[in-house]
């Protein structure tokens, strides 16, 4: 009896250790939490793919900052000076409505239950299969932070002025490898980006990548008519020209013709130094299916990395519990 009593005790705090995430930790407590983020982000991509876009990236940047831990929703207050403001966010990172609209269905349905971080790991995952790219089980039961990270936030996260060698020392810093990040990249085959991301890009060694072929010369001309030298910071531009709303491979053929929108992205084929990256950039040109299971094994890896301090579940996104 005492034996029975003692290794159920263990078993018990086996199953709530923090930093293991499992597939079915909200099916008793909130059975219809995925039914209800599913709902929400088909609405919110069919009002506009790009939803589905700017989710995607969330997730990233709250994983990449502190772990996934739904740090980059909170607002700035009095008391806490939260991630939005950060370089790599500021006037670029959208969205926190469609977070809030998600937010205030799991309330309704379960109070106090869902974190915030999960909801972010959940919308992620059906952001990518509602515009055509793989789907794959959303390992839950992270916390969310009590605290954000500013400082976190400009010197962990990449930037696309980085070189091959950063970029790849960011991610190795996250636990994710040099595969890991060219198939994450592949990201980037939906979605925006700013001329102010673009600009040094499509007015310095575009040309050169390209091999100036008359196709890439009026691309180019395009992006530069969008984005001028100077001004026009926030006009935006797909950063996957070809198929701008659909989650496919179409972005390594970019980045094979040397026309990748964002210097980070034609760093993966065009460094120097990227022997081993060019490679993967050919190997998910040619076979799709390669790139959607790397890019699903990836995607749980990286919403894998967890805040070891653990949190709350947060009943406004925007801020701590009080
Ligand atoms: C090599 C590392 C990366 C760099 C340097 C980078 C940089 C950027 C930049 C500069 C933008 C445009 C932002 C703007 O102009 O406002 C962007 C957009 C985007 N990024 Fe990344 N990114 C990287 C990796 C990733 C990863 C790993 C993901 C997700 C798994 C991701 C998802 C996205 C998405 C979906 C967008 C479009 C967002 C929208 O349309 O609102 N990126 N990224
Ligand atoms: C997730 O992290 C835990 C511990 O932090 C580890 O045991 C597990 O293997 C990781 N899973 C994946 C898919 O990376």
């Amino acid at each position: 009896m005492m034996f029975t009593i003692f290794s159920s005790l263990i078993s018990v705090s086996q199953a709530q250790d923090p930093s293991q995430l499992s597939l079915d930790y909200y099916s008793k407590t909130c059975p219809a939490a995925q039914d209800i983020v599913k709902a929400e982000m088909e609405c919110a991509v069919r009002d506009d793919p790009r939803n589905a876009a700017t989710i995607l990236r969330l997730h990233f940047h709250d994983c990449f900052v502190q772990g996934c831990d739904g740090s980059v929703l909170l607002d700035d207050t009095y008391s806490l000076q939260g991630e939005k403001e950060a370089s790599q966010n500021a006037n670029s990172l959208i969205g926190f409505d469609i977070v809030d609209k998600i937010k205030n269905q799991l309330e309704s349905e379960c109070p106090g239950v869902v974190s915030c971080a999960d909801l972010l790991a959940i919308a992620a995952r059906d952001a990518v299969l509602l515009v055509g790219g793989p789907y794959w089980d959303v390992p839950l039961g992270r916390k969310d932070s009590t605290t954000a990270s500013f400082s976190a936030a400009d010197t962990d996260l990449p930037a696309v002025n980085h070189g091959l060698v950063t970029l790849i020392t960011k991610f190795l810093a996250k636990g994710l490898s040099v595969t890991d990040m060219v198939a994450l990249v592949g990201a980037h085959t939906i979605g925006k980006a700013r001329c102010v991301s673009f600009r040094d890009r499509i007015y310095g060694d575009f040309g050169t990548t390209s091999h100036s072929a008359l196709t890439s010369e009026l691309y180019l001309s395009s992006l530069k008519s969008t984005c001028p030298a100077s001004g026009g910071d926030d006009e935006v531009s797909p950063i996957d020209n070809v198929t701008p709303t659909l989650f496919d491979n179409s972005f390594y053929h970019i980045l094979l013709r040397g026309e990748g929108l964002l210097n980070s992205d034609q760093e993966m084929y065009s460094s120097l130094l990227g022997f081993e990256t060019a490679s993967l950039v050919q190997k998910y040109a040619l076979d799709p299916i390669a790139f959607f299971n790397q890019f699903s094994d990836s995607m749980v890896k990286m919403g894998n990395i967890t805040n070891l301090e653990g949190g709350e579940v947060r009943k406004n996104c925007r801020f701590v519990n009080s």
